[in-house]
């Protein structure tokens, strides 16, 4: 790794910029004849060298499969899987390993919950959602409604993008069994209070699940402090490997959920007559486990960690500040979300253009944006819109890139206009 912090005159460190591109291969090349300008980081983000090493290494070194312990690569395959164990849950400051659960990402997180929940649930409860959430969090939960009678509520939105906390309190009451909210909006980059709002649910008694996957990427989320009985997130938007995410969750609640699928490794013994399930984490991770996407996420967390996280978050502030003085520059062009506690994420749209076409002529000049529904079309219900464009920024992006960005828009804007 680079050395990416330098010493600046005032009390913070600055991160160099630079130094961190060098870190990720994929970001020196060119599209469509332009320097990438990758502004997508919100759907998946880059994968910096120490990343990719760690599983190229994790291949060429030390593959076989994970808790066999037959012999000397199945113990080095295993202390790397559960090093990575032990990785996440400093990460997330949750007291114990058996708390960490494997999961394909975010969703399948969400799944494995709401099933797991299911047993709990019965006709004219109520599960608490946000407006502003992704698909991932309603649907699993109006699934487990469906076979149980339960209901999947709304918790409304602002029209800047918050959380609207007086419909949440006037929603809260008896009949609520679960909570889960988003702590980051995908689309509005909105962070949500979520530590009072599990708070107050609590007092009720009621399970609270975050859905952490767009908080992961800025900031370091503490399980404890927040309180929350579950927390979801995926490793691709962490800068770490696809096809692997984790959940959270609360060791006595783990314990009384059932499995959510069946096969090697989540048992402990099976018979015709009667089969038992693992200890924890085991009984939530049937099948060969994603091993050297484990190694690769941990890779990831201790990139960024070795960031510096107050860095990392003055240059992802400097970054959306830089974006919103330079919104007037384009004229009609209006940002859908202004929460006051933001992540670098800018959803807008512009007067007489749609969203999809701004999409396919900034990838012309090199610069990749998300256009789209972004997986929340009841948010988009909400705003009037079928879709919007969206930019969402990573600590290797630079201020020089936002100006190409308003440059690209300015552009487009001429010529379509
Ligand atoms: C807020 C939020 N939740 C859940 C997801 C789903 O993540 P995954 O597709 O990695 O499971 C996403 C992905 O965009 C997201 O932004």
């Amino acid at each position: 790794m680079s050395d990416l912090s330098t010493a600046n005159t005032t009390a913070s460190p600055v991160l160099d910029v630079e130094a961190i591109r060098r870190d990720f291969p994929i970001l020196s090349q060119e599209i469509n004849g332009k320097p990438l300008v990758y502004l997508d980081n919100g759907a998946s983000a880059q994968k910096p060298e120490m990343v990719l090493d760690a599983m190229d290494r994790y291949y060429r070194e030390m593959h076989s499969n994970v808790h066999r312990g037959a012999h000397t690569l199945g113990d080095r395959a295993t202390t790397a899987f559960e090093g990575a164990r032990e990785t996440v849950r400093s990460f997330l400051n949750a007291q114990s390993t058996r708390e960490i659960i494997w999961t394909r990402g975010t969703t399948e997180a969400i799944n494995v919950v709401a099933n797991g929940l299911a047993p709990r649930l019965k006709e004219g409860d109520e599960i608490l959602v946000s407006h502003m959430e992704h698909h991932a969090n309603i649907v699993p939960w109006q699934m487990v409604a469906e076979r149980t009678g339960a209901k999947v509520i709304p918790i409304q939105v602002t029209p800047e993008g918050e959380l609207d906390l007086e419909s949440f309190t006037s929603l809260l009451n008896e009949r609520t069994r679960i909570l889960a909210i988003t702590h980051v909006s995908n689309v509005l980059g909105t962070i949500n209070p979520v530590r009072s709002v599990i708070e107050q649910a609590k007092k009720l008694g009621v399970l609270t699940l975050v859905d952490g996957a767009q908080a992961v990427p800025h900031f370091r989320p503490d399980v404890q402090e927040l309180g929350c009985d579950f927390y979801a997130f995926s490793s691709h938007k962490l800068f770490g490997p696809t096809g692997i995410g984790v959940l959270y969750g609360r060791a006595e609640l783990l314990e009384e959920m059932p499995p959510y699928q069946g096969g090697g490794e989540m048992i402990e013994r099976v018979s015709f007559e009667r089969t038992t399930w693992n200890i924890l984490p085991y009984k939530f991770e049937a099948g060969t486990p994603p091993i050297a996407e484990a190694v690769g996420l941990a890779a990831a967390i201790d990139y960024v960690e070795g960031l510096g996280r107050p860095a990392m978050e003055a240059a992802e502030s400097a970054l959306l500040q830089r974006a919103n003085e330079l919104v007037e520059t384009v004229p009609g062009m209006e940002i859908i979300g202004t929460a006051r506690q933001k992540v670098p994420v800018m959803s807008f749209k512009i007067a007489g253009l749609h969203a999809s076409d701004i999409g396919t002529l900034l990838d012309q000049q090199g610069i990749a944006i998300r256009t789209g529904n972004h997986c929340a079309m009841p948010l988009m219900d909400f705003y009037g819109v079928t879709g919007t464009a969206r930019a969402s920024f990573a600590v290797y992006n630079t201020l020089e890139e936002v100006e190409k960005l308003f440059q690209g828009l300015q552009k487009i804007q001429r010529l379509l206009t």
